[in-house]
């Protein structure tokens, strides 16, 4: 069996929605930026103040193309969905689930966390841009859109489930 990649913006539910797809499918979960913070031996904020932001990018590449061979559940970070070759290999190897939140609901989220250096040197309005920049990618990555917004977790990791096992044989 294949991937199951959730994308989608910072503070869309990506990692919550992993972990609890998980449990219900039996799968196992990894969470992209932790995988690439074991690796390093450094946070995001170290790694995009010591190499930059572009050097973070490459990584996430890397990981992409070298990440284990299994059946598993991969949430991405927001940034991922970007690069055509990460969609490519996304869409090669697996189910790609674009988690559609909105921008207020994404803004209540993230917008004191520390630990994303995004959201630490944008304005509010410079990342309600970056939110509308970036949706595009987002739907071309996805082979299915799921609409977050007023959805409980467990809605929507049923939502996503039930399409992974609708799919599972094409
Ligand atoms: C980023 C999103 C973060 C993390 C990094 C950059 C982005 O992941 O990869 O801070 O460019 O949107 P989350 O989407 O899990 O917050």
């Amino acid at each position: 069996m294949r991937k199951i990649y959730l994308v989608g913006f910072m503070g869309s539910g990506k990692s919550v929605i992993g972990r609890r797809l998980s449990y219900f499918l039996r799968l196992p979960y990894y969470d992209m930026d932790r995988e690439i913070v074991r690796q390093q031996g450094m946070s995001i904020p170290e790694i995009f103040e010591k190499y930059g932001e572009e050097y973070f990018r490459k990584l996430e590449t890397d990981f992409l193309l070298n990440f284990r061979d299994e059946a598993c559940i991969i949430s991405t970070g927001g940034g991922v969905a970007v690069n055509e070759e990460n969609r490519k290999i996304m869409r090669r190897t697996g189910l790609v689930f674009f988690l559609d939140a909105n921008f207020e609901d994404i803004y209540k989220r993230v917008k004191n966390d520390k630990n994303r250096p995004i959201v630490q040197k944008s304005t509010k309005n410079e990342l309600e841009q970056l939110y509308f920049s970036r949706k595009k990618y987002y739907h071309l990555a996805g082979h299915i859109r799921v609409l977050t917004e007023n959805r409980s977790i467990r809605q929507i990791v049923e939502y996503v489930a039930f399409q992974v096992n609708r799919l599972k044989g094409e």
